[in-house]
C-alpha cells in the first residue's frame, strides 16, 4: 500500500462483485498490462483530433510514462480481473484545484478502459468503487472526468455511474 507524506493511507481495494470481477491497485510489476490496456484506449479513436494523433514510438513512450505513473504517490492505478485475467484499467489522481475555488484537491479520473469482451459485466463499476474508496480515504470529495465526445459506451456509462457534464472541451486548429 503507498501513501504520501500527511494524506490517509489508500485502502485495501481488492474485492469481487457477483460478475467475478476483481480489482486490485496495480504495481510496477503491472507495467505490461498497463501499456496494453492504456494503448488499446488511445487506438479506440482513430479520428480524434486529440487522441487520434498518436506518435509513432507510442509504446516506448507509455512504457516509460506509466512506470512513473506506477511509482508515484499522488496517483492509483486500478486493474479489473475476470478470471485472472486482467480487462480493465483505471487511473485516479489526486488533483489540485484553482487557489481560488473549493475544493482545493479533487480526483482526477483518466484512463478508463475494459476490453471489449468484457463489457457490460460491471468492470467500470467495480473500477469506480475502488477508485472511490481511495479518494475518499485521501479526503478527496468531488471526482472529475473527461470523456470523448461521441462515444455512446462512454456518454451512458459516466451518466449511469454519477458523473454531470459540467464543461465541453472546444479544439481549433491554427494550421501550422
Ligand atoms: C466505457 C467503458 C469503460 C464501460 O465499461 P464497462 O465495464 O462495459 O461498464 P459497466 O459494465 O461497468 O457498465 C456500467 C453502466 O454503464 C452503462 N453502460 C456501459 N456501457 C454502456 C453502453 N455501451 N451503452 C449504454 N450504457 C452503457 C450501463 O448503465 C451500465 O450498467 P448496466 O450494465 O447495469 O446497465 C467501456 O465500454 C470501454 O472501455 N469503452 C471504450 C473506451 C472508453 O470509451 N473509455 C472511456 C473513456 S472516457
Amino acid at each position: 500500500m503507498r501513501s504520501a507524506p500527511g494524506v490517509v493511507p489508500s485502502v485495501p481495494v481488492a474485492e469481487t462483485t457477483g460478475s467475478r470481477v476483481r480489482v486490485r491497485e496495480a504495481t510496477p510489476r503491472d507495467l505490461d498490462a498497463v501499456v496494453a490496456l492504456r494503448v488499446a484506449l488511445l487506438r479506440e479513436h482513430p479520428d480524434h483530433p486529440i487522441y487520434g494523433r498518436l506518435r509513432p514510438d507510442v509504446d516506448d513512450r507509455a512504457r516509460g510514462l506509466f512506470a512513473t505513473q506506477l511509482r508515484s504517490t499522488m496517483e492509483a492505478i486500478f486493474l479489473g480481473e475476470i478470471d485472472g485475467e486482467v480487462v480493465g484499467v483505471l487511473r485516479c489522481v489526486e488533483s489540485i484545484g484553482s487557489p481560488l475555488l473549493d475544493p482545493a484537491r479533487y480526483a482526477y479520473v483518466s484512463s478508463t478502459y475494459v476490453r471489449p469482451e468484457s463489457r457490460r459485466r460491471g468492470v467500470l463499476r467495480a473500477l469506480l468503487r475502488a477508485a472511490d474508496r481511495w479518494a475518499r480515504a485521501r479526503g478527496l470529495e468531488q471526482m472529475r472526468l473527461h470523456n470523448v465526445a461521441g462515444s455512446v459506451a462512454a456518454e451512458h456509462a459516466w451518466s449511469a455511474l454519477g458523473f454531470a457534464v459540467v464543461e465541453h472541451v472546444r479544439v481549433r486548429n491554427l494550421g501550422a
